[in-house]
């Protein structure tokens, strides 16, 4: 298994281009499944969890091209098999997003409970619910959630909670139902947004994505377009938060810093220096942080995936802040190896207190979850001496080679096999 290994303390200085959004391109990829012609997208970031939604994708029956560049084309035509099975999608938790799209193309689906981040108990209880109200008929029956309907009828569905893929998965659903199906407390994430142009480039039918009312009126197929996957503000965030822990000058190109308004908020409320065009933001971190208090909420507040990077940032940070977490029940995994490098943390419940130490030392720690890893990585950045991450397959699902895009920032960043 791959281990990271940082020598930590040298700043983060320079350029670098921001790849496609991993949280976009897999709901993309998915809405190939409702036509039967060719999708062509670009941007899309090489990662593990893009991998493995194209395997599955290929064993329905999709053709899969892959260019060069992060270009791909999907070939919904000779879809098939309408089943995603336990064995490729225990890792990750957006397969369950194949569940819509087959149901409203294939008028059935056999799909796996998903896996993904040991975050929370993490269930599909809205996004079966949903495909309910437009008069599907779903059992869960070993491990699977079986799904069939005729063909989907439009509803109106008002979500429990704020559910980002279980969103994407009811407006891909609608896009081939007869009549209208209004979402009600949808997501306004950003990646819902790019969903629903990609759908809208498709021939879908599509309005109010980014409230928290979408409306899709149903048509009776899609077509194919070209596509290009907007850029990643999780990988974004990352990098400036890790430029901002070690002291970095950085500017980070092809990203979409509107996007990010929470953190670059908090950012500055720690010192940063930040200036931002529609395509690119710089920043430039101060001698020493101020630590930042934050609580995750949905977009457009401050978004859990950069949680963990912050409680790093406020592991070096002077003073200290208290961390909410309010979308998972499990996600202060990140806090105890932070400890393990000499962090002082406090957890009780979903608050984590954070005070600043002047210095962390290098250690062995272990990645648990994908947002966890990049904390570590920018915690063994700072830290004195060397940190071993184990673990890192969860860091290749989410960050394009994060390794050499750090090395050619100056850290001091090796894989070890
Ligand atoms: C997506 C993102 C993930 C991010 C999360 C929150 C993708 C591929 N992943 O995950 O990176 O951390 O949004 O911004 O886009 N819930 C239920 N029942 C459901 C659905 C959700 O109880 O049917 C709960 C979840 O357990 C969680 C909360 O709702 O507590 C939000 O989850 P959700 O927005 O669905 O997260 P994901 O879409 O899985």
């Amino acid at each position: 298994m791959d281990k990271l290994l940082i020598k930590g303390g040298n700043p983060l200085v320079g350029e670098l281009a921001i790849s496609g959004a991993k949280n976009a391109a897999l709901p993309i990829i998915c809405a190939s499944l409702l036509c039967n012609n060719t999708l062509s997208l670009t941007n899309i970031p090489q990662l593990h969890d893009v991998a493995t939604m194209l395997r599955l994708l290929g064993q329905m029956g999709v053709v899969v091209t892959i260019g060069d560049k992060g270009t791909l084309t999907l070939d919904g035509c000779k879809l098939d098999n309408p089943l995603a099975p336990y064995e490729m999608v225990k890792t990750m938790r957006a397969s369950i997003l194949v569940l819509g799209p087959l149901l409203a193309r294939c008028g059935e689906a056999k799909v796996s409970m998903p896996g993904g981040c040991a975050i929370g108990a993490r269930p599909v209880d809205q996004h079966i619910k949903g495909l309910q109200a437009m008069g599907a008929e779903i059992r869960v029956e070993g491990g699977y959630v079986l799904a069939q309907a005729q063909r989907l009828k439009g509803a109106r569905i008002v979500t429990d909670m704020v559910t980002v893929t279980g969103t994407e998965n009811l407006m891909m659903a609608a896009t081939l139902a007869e009549g209208e199906t209004v979402i009600e407390n949808a997501a306004r994430e950003p990646e819902v947004v790019d969903l629903a142009n990609c759908l809208i480039a498709m021939g879908a039918r599509i309005s109010g994505a980014g409230s928290d009312r979408i409306s899709i009126q149903g048509v009776d197929r899609l077509h194919g377009a070209d596509y290009p996957v907007m850029p990643d503000r999780i990988e974004t965030g990352t990098y400036l938060c890790a430029a901002a822990a070690t002291r970095g000058d950085i500017l980070l190109t092809r990203a979409s810093p509107a996007l990010l308004d929470a953190v670059i908020d908090k950012l500055r409320e720690a010192g940063c220096a930040i200036e931002c065009q529609p395509d690119s933001i710089a920043l430039k971190a101060p001698r020493r942080l101020k630590s930042v208090s934050l609580r995750t909420a949905p977009y457009p507040a401050f978004p859990t995936d950069m949680q963990a990077q912050f409680m790093a940032i406020d592991c070096v940070a002077e003073g200290s802040a208290v961390i909410r977490e309010t979308i998972f029940e499990n996600r202060f995994m990140h806090a105890v190896e932070l400890i393990r490098l000499g962090a002082d943390i406090r957890i009780d419940a979903n608050n984590a207190v954070v005070t600043g130490v002047p210095a962390l030392d290098g250690a062995t720690v272990m990645a648990t979850d994908l947002r966890a890893s990049a904390s570590l990585v920018i915690a063994g950045l700072v830290a004195q001496g060397e940190t071993l991450i184990e673990r890192i397959y969860h860091l290749d699902r989410g960050y394009e080679r994060i390794e050499e895009k750090l090395t050619r920032l100056g850290a001091d960043v090796r894989r070890v096999r």
